[in-house]
């Protein structure tokens, strides 16, 4: 991890202090999430605990099924635990109620969903400006920030098309640009890079270096792809519902 972290000059987020290094941006306290909703429950994550520093990037490998995307959903506020907490900036998200929930998340977290999850009728700049609309921003000011992000995932030129029209590359491009349009504090990805070619899935990890350095972002980043997940800080393993460090 690169030392300029500690300042944390840009993020505007105040994440909890320690002892030595950056912040603490990301907490997971003995997470358990139970699914009930079969004929027999299913304990995807038992007790599982990890910590992310701001300006960290931290890879989640494991088998289909391991439960990342449920992991990913928990350190976003998209799922409550069973039981544990996640802590961001030193905020509980248990403590927030839904509409404080969706706040928190505007304001702080770019999430980059498993499918994308774009509007079939908005173009992709509309799409990637959304966030910044949500908030109250001036469509104006914020479909010209959009159209960097774009620009930045090389996405410019297709930036008045609308999902349909574009390649499922393209749309997981258009997906990243939305969820780094706020400047969040903590971006959780999933499979990010699974349909980009190398030189284009290169683009975004040069993009992500630039964010980790520049904003102390922290990046929890859901993936297969082994040469994406070796260039980040830490490499952890999902399994059994505990995640273990890889070599
Ligand atoms: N809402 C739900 N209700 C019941 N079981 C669920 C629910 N969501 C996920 N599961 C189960 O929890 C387990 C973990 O799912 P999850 O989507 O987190 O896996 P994953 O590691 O992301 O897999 P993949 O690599 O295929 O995306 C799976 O066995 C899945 O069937
Ligand atoms: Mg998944």
């Amino acid at each position: 991890m690169p030392s300029s972290h500690t300042s944390s000059s840009t993020s505007s987020m105040p994440a909890s202090s320690t002892e030595e290094g950056a912040p603490v941006m990301l907490e997971c306290q003995a997470l358990t999430r139970t699914y009930s909703e079969g004929p027999r429950d299913l304990t995807v994550l038992d007790n599982l605990s990890l910590s992310v520093r701001a300006g960290e990037r931290v890879a989640v490998v494991g088998s289909s099924g391991s439960g990342k995307t449920t992991l990913l959903n928990l350190m976003g506020g998209l799922d409550r635990p069973t039981s544990g907490r996640v802590v961001i900036g030193g905020e509980s998200l248990a403590g927030l109620n839904e509409a404080a929930l969706g706040r928190f998340r505007n304001r702080y977290i770019g999430f980059v969903y498993q499918f994308h999850h774009l509007l079939a009728e908005f173009t992709a700049v509309e799409n990637a400006a959304l966030p910044l609309i949500i908030r109250g921003q001036r469509k104006h000011d914020a479909q010209k920030r959009a159209l960097a992000l774009l620009a930045s995932v090389g996405m410019e030129a297709r930036a008045d098309h609308k999902p349909g029209e574009l390649s499922g590359g393209e749309r997981q491009r258009v997906a990243i640009a939305r969820a780094l349009v706020t400047d969040p504090s903590l971006v959780l990805m999933d499979e990010p890079t699974g349909n980009l070619d190398q030189t284009t899935a290169a683009t975004i990890l040069a993009l992500m270096d630039e964010l980790a350095k520049e904003s102390a972002c922290a990046f929890v980043i859901v993936t297969h792809d082994t040469s994406l997940a070796a260039h980040q800080d830490r490499v952890l393993k999902l399994d059994a519902g505990q995640l273990v460090e890889e070599e």
